[in-house]
């Protein structure tokens, strides 16, 4: 696989019992760029991000991540801490953090358990745990600014407002040092100014640290604002891959989120 890419699947596959969510799926992520996975609910969109973060193992098919180094490894049969390890960061669909803890503390746990600290190290404070502290205030506090929180570093975060909750996730996701973020619909909840800050950090966070993006968006309006390209979901199933200008006019996508364009008239 060439260097280029981050991510290569071909021919994916990924059952529950009966539930097929991932049905052959193709797809290959290129180093740098912003790309979007789009489709309806239930499409199978978050079952990818799992397939590429080594949470779900699919049956079939070929997962192959570049470490960046020029050595690349199969995701399928590696467990999620190594390929977080690889450099593959992600923040989830529902908010997962600490809701007690403050903005900072949050961030600073993403920095110190990506250094071998461990999340239950970093908490208790141990002696063993004292030499990294001070690297990882400095770098939680570089990602306050980067992503705008730094006079809410003290406000427990459950007390956050949604666009600053989705912001401090973002920074989490960036404190292990990735190669690669996975967004899974970043702006969930948030209103249109919010949504509007939170695009303008997704692109800088490209932009300015050169973290490729992977995103899943509902939002329309934001996805296609962001994404350089755009592969679609439906039923498990890649219906179409292009530029948003691509996307805005296929058939296939235009018949999925809106329900059957073609009439039974004539037939
Ligand atoms: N752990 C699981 N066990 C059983 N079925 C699952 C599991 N994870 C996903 N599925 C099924 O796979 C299909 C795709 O779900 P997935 O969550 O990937 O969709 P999605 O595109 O992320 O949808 P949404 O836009 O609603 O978040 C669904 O039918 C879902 O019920
Ligand atoms: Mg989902």
């Amino acid at each position: 696989m060439s260097d280029d890419l981050i991510f290569s699947v071909k021919n994916v596959t990924l059952r529950f019992g009966g539930v097929v969510s991932l049905n052959d799926v193709s797809l290959e992520m290129r180093r740098g760029e912003i790309l979007a996975v789009i489709g309806p609910n239930g499409a199978g969109k978050t079952s990818l991000f799992n397939s590429l973060t080594g949470v779900y193992q699919p049956q079939e098919g070929q997962i192959l991540l570049s470490d960046g180094h020029g050595k690349t490894v199969s995701v399928i049969g590696r467990k999620a801490h190594r390929v977080s390890a690889m450099g593959v960061a992600r923040t989830f669909q529902a908010s997962r953090m600490f809701s007690a803890l403050t903005t900072f503390e949050n961030i600073k746990i993403g920095a110190e358990s990506h250094k071998g600290i461990g999340i239950l190290g970093a908490m208790l404070r141990g002696p063993r745990t004292r030499r990294g502290e001070h690297d990882s205030d400095a770098r939680t506090i570089e990602l306050l600014d980067f992503v705008g929180l730094r006079d809410k570093a003290n406000v427990i975060s459950s007390s956050l407002s949604y666009g600053d909750r989705r912001r401090l996730e973002i920074a989490r996701g960036l404190a292990t040092g990735p190669q690669v973020l996975l967004l899974d619909e970043p702006a969930a909840g948030t209103n249109p100014t919010e949504k509007l800050e939170l695009t303008e950090l997704i692109r800088k966070v490209r932009d300015v640290m050169g973290v490729s993006i992977l995103l899943i968006e509902h939002d329309m309006k934001l996805v296609m604002s962001l994404a350089e390209r755009l592969y679609v979901l439906n039923f498990g199933s890649v219906i179409a891959q292009g530029t948003p200008e691509e996307i805005r006019s296929n058939d296939a996508v235009i018949e999925a989120y809106l329900g059957s364009t073609t009439t039974t008239e004539g037939k």
